[in-house]
């Protein structure tokens, strides 16, 4: 199976890579380091010389890209060339809202509920996506309906031949009862914790599943630094 490399240590840790035309979920708690992992990959395929994509429903491409600088990856220049591409689903749902919220309040729900049209917002040729952050779509839909969704969108997605990344932050994987690990080809989760012996929070990185791979079976430590993302020895 081919891999892309996910830009981070964990390739060696997992086969090469996040195996090719496959979707990962990247799930976590708040300040966990989903974000940063996703840019690590991100990186990469462009420095791989492969059409990327972001859609971005927290952040501006603005606030992305400096994230991505303040750890030494130079985003900036792929986005100017058009390597990249950061759709700003962000902003439009802020004016959305407003737009909405001074007419009448049950239209959020239609915006706030298209998970199948993000396909449409990929540009042709793209090979690397990163959807960051899946969970606020799913706030007011039924599990049911988010299965569907979600695996429609992982569908054509495939179709597409594009290796994505989705990041789904953990209170609406729990919400939406942890179904999406079931959709996808590998699930990854960030989180911290309290090291019970040095009493020091730790940052701590699970491969919980890679369907045809080989993976690690105990957490990973790492560090956020001016580099990105560290593993850091047991
Ligand atoms: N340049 C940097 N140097 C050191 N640490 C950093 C740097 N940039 C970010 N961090 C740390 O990385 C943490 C995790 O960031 P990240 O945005 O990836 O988390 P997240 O899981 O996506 O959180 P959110 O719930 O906000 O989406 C930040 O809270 C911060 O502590
Ligand atoms: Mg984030």
């Amino acid at each position: 199976m081919d891999r892309i490399s996910t830009g981070m240590e964990l390739d060696g840790m997992i086969g090469g890579g996040y195996p090719r035309n496959r979707t990962m979920l990247l799930t976590g708690t708040t300040g966990s380091g989903k974000t940063i992992a996703g840019l690590h990959f991100i990186n990469q395929g462009c420095l791989d010389g492969r059409k990327c994509a972001i859609i971005a429903t927290e952040e501006t491409p603005e606030d992305l890209i400096n994230q991505a600088e303040s750890i030494g990856l130079s985003l900036s220049k792929y986005y100017k060339k058009g390597i990249l591409n950061i759709e700003r689903v962000y902003d439009e749902r802020a004016e959305y809202i407003k737009g909405v919220l001074a007419v009448e309040l049950t239209d959020i729900d239609e915006l706030q509920s298209n998970i199948i049209g993000l396909i449409d917002r990929i540009p042709e040729g793209t090979e690397i996506v990163l959807i960051d952050n899946i969970g606020v779509f799913t706030l007011n839909m039924s599990t049911n309906e988010f299965r569907a969704q979600f695996d429609a969108l992982i569908h054509g997605l495939a179709k597409r031949n594009i290796t994505a990344v989705i990041i789904m932050d953990s209170a609406s994987d729990e919400r939406t009862g942890g179904i999406a690990a079931y959709s996808v080809y590998g699930v990854i989760r960030t989180s911290m914790k309290d090291n019970p012996f040095t009493g020091a929070r730790e940052r701590l990185i699970e491969v919980l599943k890679i369907r045809n791979t080989k993976i690690p079976l105990d957490p990973i430590r790492f560090d956020v630094s001016s580099n990105g993302i560290v593993f850091l020895k047991k």
